[in-house]
């Protein structure tokens, strides 16, 4: 069914690259689930809190096909970075297509693995400091993700987490009790209540978070 809004926002923000497209294009055609894509209107949105905020260091959790990748790493100087987590190696060559149309490759590096485990090790190295972090891998994890990010970005530093609303069923009467939803539940109060952050949810697609680390 036609999003005739959505339509409209798209016409009035600024128009993807053509990797995107491409990307776009191709991750409907060869993955079971595109609608994971950030699309057009959150890409514009990751581009534009990367480019404002000045980050330069960036640590997304959950790569899909690297459309919300490109987006991010579009937005920093040219000495900035993006280290991505992804679970799913089957994607990897589609990934480093998109990434080479967009002539980003030499700006981002695909870890993968389970997140959790990636963000240990990546916790360990002496630069592991980030300025910003986008969060949309397992849902079920993002409590854990939290916790092992929150060190690792700097005072300062923006939290973006994705598909905080669930397709609404973060309030739906009765609450479902998947462990999907429930991790996001558990999540969203953890950040809400969290002093060291500034917490705005935005009720858009399937909701997204956008947080400032105070201290
Ligand atoms: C919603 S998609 C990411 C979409 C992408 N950020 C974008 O906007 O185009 C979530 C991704 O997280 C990955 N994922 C799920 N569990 C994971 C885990 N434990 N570790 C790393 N990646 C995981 C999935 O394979 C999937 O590709």
């Amino acid at each position: 069914m036609r999003n005739l809004l959505n339509e409209y926002a798209e016409e009035h923000s600024s128009l993807p690259s053509e990797a995107l497209e491409w990307l776009e294009r191709q991750t409907n055609i060869h993955t079971n689930f595109p609608r994971m894509l950030s699309g057009r209107i959150q890409g514009e949105l990751l581009r534009l809190l990367v480019k404002i905020s000045g980050a330069r260091k960036v640590l997304e959790i959950g790569t899909f096909t690297g459309y919300s990748t490109i987006c991010l790493a579009s937005g920093l100087p040219e000495d900035g970075h993006v280290d991505t987590l992804e679970i799913n190696d089957e994607l990897v060559d589609l990934i480093y297509e998109g990434w080479r149309k967009a002539g980003l490759v030499d700006r981002i590096s695909l870890h993968t693995g389970d997140a959790a485990e990636t963000l240990i090790k990546l916790s360990k190295k002496e630069a592991a400091e980030y300025d910003l972090v986008f969060i949309d891998a397992d849902k079920r994890e993002y409590c854990k993700y939290y916790e092992l990010v929150i060190p690792m970005l700097r005072k300062g530093g923006i939290l973006i987490a994705d598909d905080v609303l669930w397709d609404g069923k973060v309030c739906a009467d009765p609450l479902p009790c998947d462990s999907q939803t429930r991790g996001l539940l558990e999540f969203n109060d953890i950040l809400a209540e969290d002093p060291r952050m500034e917490t705005v949810m935005l009720p858009f697609r399937d909701g997204i978070s956008v947080a400032l680390k105070l201290h």
